[in-house]
C-alpha cells in the first residue's frame, strides 16, 4: 500500500485542524492537543525548526492526506520518544492505515532520529487504538489507573512502548 509520511508544512494547517477536530477523533486526543489553526501552525513551525526533538507529520495516502502522527522528546538522556496525536481521518479508515503509518514512524525514529525507545499512551476506552498499537509492535507495559478526568470521570490510560531491540530486521 502507497503510505506515506512527511513532515508537516504550514499548507497543512487547514487538513490538521479538521482532523483532530472531527467528532470521532477529537475525543480519543490529550486535552493539550492543539486544535487552533494557530496552535497547529505553532507546532508545525516547531517540528520544522527543530527535527529532532518535536514532529509533527501526515501520513499520505497515494498523495492524498490520510492522517497524522507526531512525537516529543520525552527523556534526552535516555533517548526516549513519545508519540502523540496519533490519529486516521475517518474518511480513510478501515483499511489499517495506522498500521502502516506505526511501522514507517518506528523506523524513523529509532534509525534515522536514533531514538532508542518510544512511548505511547492511549485511554484504557479506546480499544480501537489499543490494538493498533498491538499489532503494530508496540508492548503493553502497563495500565495507569483513574489517571485522567473525562467528562467528569476518572479514566485509565495504558502504556505502550517499543525499543531498537524490538525492531525486527
Ligand atoms: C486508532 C486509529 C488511528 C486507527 O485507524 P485505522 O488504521 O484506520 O484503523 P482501522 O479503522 O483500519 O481499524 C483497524 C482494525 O480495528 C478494528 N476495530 C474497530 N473498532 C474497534 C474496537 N472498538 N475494538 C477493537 N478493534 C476495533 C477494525 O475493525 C479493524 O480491524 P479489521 O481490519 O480486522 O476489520 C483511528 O481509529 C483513529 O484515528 N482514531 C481516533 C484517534 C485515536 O484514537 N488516536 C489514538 C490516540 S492514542
Amino acid at each position: 500500500m502507497p503510505v506515506e509520511l512527511r513532515r508537516a508544512r504550514p499548507p497543512d494547517a487547514d487538513f490538521l485542524v479538521e482532523l483532530v477536530t472531527d467528532d470521532d477523533v477529537r475525543p480519543f486526543l490529550g486535552p493539550r492537543t492543539a486544535t487552533t489553526r494557530e496552535g497547529v501552525l505553532e507546532e508545525i513551525e516547531r517540528s520544522l525548526a527543530e527535527p529532532e526533538s518535536f514532529g509533527r507529520f501526515v501520513v499520505e495516502l497515494d498523495g492524498e492526506p490520510a492522517g497524522t502522527v507526531g512525537f516529543r522528546v520525552s527523556s534526552e538522556p535516555n533517548r526516549i520518544a513519545r508519540l502523540e496525536k496519533l490519529a486516521v481521518h475517518p474518511r480513510f479508515r478501515g483499511r489499517r492505515l495506522a498500521d502502516e503509518a506505526a511501522r514507517l514512524f518506528q523506523r524513523l525514529l529509532l534509525e534515522e532520529l536514533d531514538f532508542h525507545r518510544i512511548e505511547l499512551e492511549i485511554y484504557a476506552f479506546n480499544e480501537r487504538a489499543c490494538a493498533h498499537a498491538e499489532r503494530s509492535g508496540f508492548v503493553r507495559e502497563g495500565q495507569k489507573r483513574k489517571a485522567y478526568r473525562k467528562d467528569g470521570e476518572w479514566v485509565d490510560s495504558v502504556l505502550y512502548a517499543i525499543v531498537a531491540d524490538d525492531l525486527e530486521d
